[in-house]
């Protein structure tokens, strides 16, 4: 079957949005009273729980999504995506980023060769090379071992191994992995992020590794130029090459730069910047920190999930579930914003990451084929761990606006407490929370229930909950390596099920590159009026005036 021109002209869409009427007349209150309803909308694999009855749907409406999903050709495009198809077809690239963490007898094509043999050419070079830091075999120039890395770069080439990061921090495994280590990241241009990664760092013990895939990021090249300059002013300029190495698909871009391209890991232009996590970008940077084996266990509960993604029938797929109820949200009951709530600190980088991977994915205007859109794609996600969050924005999402939320819970605690004399442990503290959220925002507090409860007229107004608020809880069993990348890669394939129906590219991000470019000619101007001491000129009213005012404060 061909997929639709425009995803909104087919009969599958229509009726949706007929049905939107009826969901509206619905209260959640209701939808939950029906058992039968609620034991359907569960769903389970490989140990995570996903239970999707609080969404703002019925079993009706979970059978027209997997009809949308049959008019948008979804499995089609799932298997194109797999079969490495150049499915990225702006910029002529075929999405495998699921041959990241294939097993190794796994046969994954791009134009006809197998990839994931050079997939593991690269995760053997960096176990080899992360061992012989971690052991002391590769010293620095003073012949110090280096127990410190910085990790230089930005956007996919900073905010997934920082996310995967900060969750393996606390994990017991890790942490016993990582002791007499340290593992910075600096992502900003600002120098005040240069200053706050090497405050207490000694080159001499530091290695620093430069992520791009590029190779030509100005942030990054600009922050990897200041970091040389540090370890060769400290040490001279020879030692640059025990202390900088870099993850990058231009090896020849690094080997200008002055980086040895033998300490260098490689990865392809099939892995998009933001789903580039499982590619050297994140497993170097990891596996210096915590050793190659923790970071395998990260690739296989990622793999674990593609296979799920690719085989299960849709009413049963995870990530297919997610995506759909996403386009309902969106596209049809106009929910544009998704709130991303775990109740776990470890996952306090989740919400950061996900906001890259889904809003540049499916921030989009046009349709796949260049059509302007008639309907609105992408959504606006933030998030922030619970019980935090609780206390900052979840007023305007149980009294406010209606956002649908994602709330993840874990069942085990990567750092258990126990006090003496308290009624629960600190973590069933912080789940009694994460329980109790979704009904809150489904049920809400009637103005009845408040009377009964004798609450003051005048403040019955202030105390309604609507309720109708809808969320769904996924539950997973610990925050272990291999739970992470299970949980990376049902966002990262949500967001592709959602692309995929709204008939978008998913994969490109031409939106950043205009703003690139006005930076640059800001730029030249900046450095020309300073060197000869005159205002900027050739800019409209506004930015010639802030441009001066800040050249002659600057220069005072
Ligand atoms: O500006 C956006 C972007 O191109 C992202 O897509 C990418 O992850 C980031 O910049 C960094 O790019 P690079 O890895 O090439 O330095």
């Amino acid at each position: 079957m061909a997929s639709p021109a425009l995803i909104c002209d087919t009969e599958q869409w229509k009726d949706l949005k007929a049905h939107v009427d009826d969901i509206k007349k619905t209260h959640l209150r209701e939808l939950m009273s029906d058992s039968e309803r609620c034991k359907s909308m569960m769903a389970e694999f490989d140990g995570i729980l996903l239970d999707y009855s609080r969404q703002c749907a019925t079993l009706e409406t979970m059978n027209k999504l997997f009809k949308l999903a049959e008019a948008a050709c979804l499995k089609e495009k799932i298997n194109k995506m797999f079969d490495g198809e150049r499915i990225n077809s702006t910029e002529n690239r075929s999405v495998l980023h699921v041959a990241l963490r294939a097993p190794r007898d796994a046969v994954i094509n791009s134009d006809g060769k197998n990839v994931v043999p050079d997939v593991w050419n690269v995760l053997d070079e960096i176990r080899d090379f992360s061992e012989r830091v971690r052991s002391g075999s590769w010293v620095g120039a003073t012949g110090k071992a280096l127990t410190n890395v910085i990790a230089i770069g930005i956007g996919g080439s900073f905010l997934g191994p920082l996310f995967v990061h900060t969750a393996l921090q606390t994990d017991p495994e890790a942490i016993e992995c990582a002791r007499g280590r340290q593992l910075r990241f600096l992502a900003n241009v600002d120098p005040i992020d240069v200053a706050r990664n090497i405050t207490g760092l000694n080159p001499e013990t530091t290695l620093v590794v430069v992520v791009s895939k590029t190779f030509t990021t100005a942030e990054t090249m600009l922050n990897a130029r200041t970091l040389r300059e540090w370890i060769s002013s400290a040490l001279g300029p020879e030692a640059v090459s025990k202390h900088m190495v870099a993850v990058s698909t231009n090896l020849t871009l690094v080997e200008k730069f002055g980086i040895d391209p033998k300490n260098a890991f490689a990865f392809w232009d099939w892995v998009g910047g933001r789903y580039s996590v499982c590619s050297a970008v994140g497993v170097f940077p990891l596996s210096l920190q915590y050793g190659f084996s923790v970071v395998e266990k990260f690739l296989k509960g990622a793999s674990s999930i593609d296979q799920h993604f690719y085989s299960a029938p849709f009413d049963q797929n995870i990530p297919v579930l997610l995506g759909l109820l996403s386009v309902w949200n969106v596209s049809f009951l106009g929910y544009p914003a998704r709130a991303i709530l775990p109740y776990s600190q470890a996952l306090e980088k989740l919400a950061p990451h996900i906001q890259q991977v889904s809003m540049e994915s499916n921030g989009k205007g046009v349709s796949i084929h260049g059509v302007a859109l008639p309907y609105e794609a992408g959504e606006i996600d933030f998030g922030e761990p619970g019980t935090n969050g609780q206390h900052s924005f979840y007023q305007l999402i149980h009294q406010g606006r209606v956002i649908p939320c994602d709330f993840i819970g874990i069942v085990k605690s990567q750092q258990p407490v126990y006090l003496k004399g308290e009624v629960v442990s600190n973590h069933d503290e912080l789940m009694s929370n994460f329980f109790a959220q979704p009904d809150a925002l489904a049920y809400g507090k009637t103005p009845q229930q408040l009377q009964s409860e004798n609450v003051s007229q005048h403040l019955i107004p202030h105390k309604t909950f609507s309720g109708n608020r809808p969320s769904l809880s996924l539950l997973l069993q610990s925050l272990s390596a291999y739970n992470v990348g299970q949980l990376l890669a049902f966002y990262e394939h949500r967001i592709a099920v959602e692309g995929f129906i709204w008939g978008i590219n998913s994969f490109d991000q031409w939106g950043v590159e205009l703003g690139k470019s006005l930076a640059s000619q800001v730029r030249k101007q900046l450095h020309a009026s300073r060197k000869k001491g005159e205002p900027v000129e050739g800019f409209n009213f506004s930015t010639t005036t802030m441009l001066n005012r800040y050249l002659q404060e600057s220069s005072d």
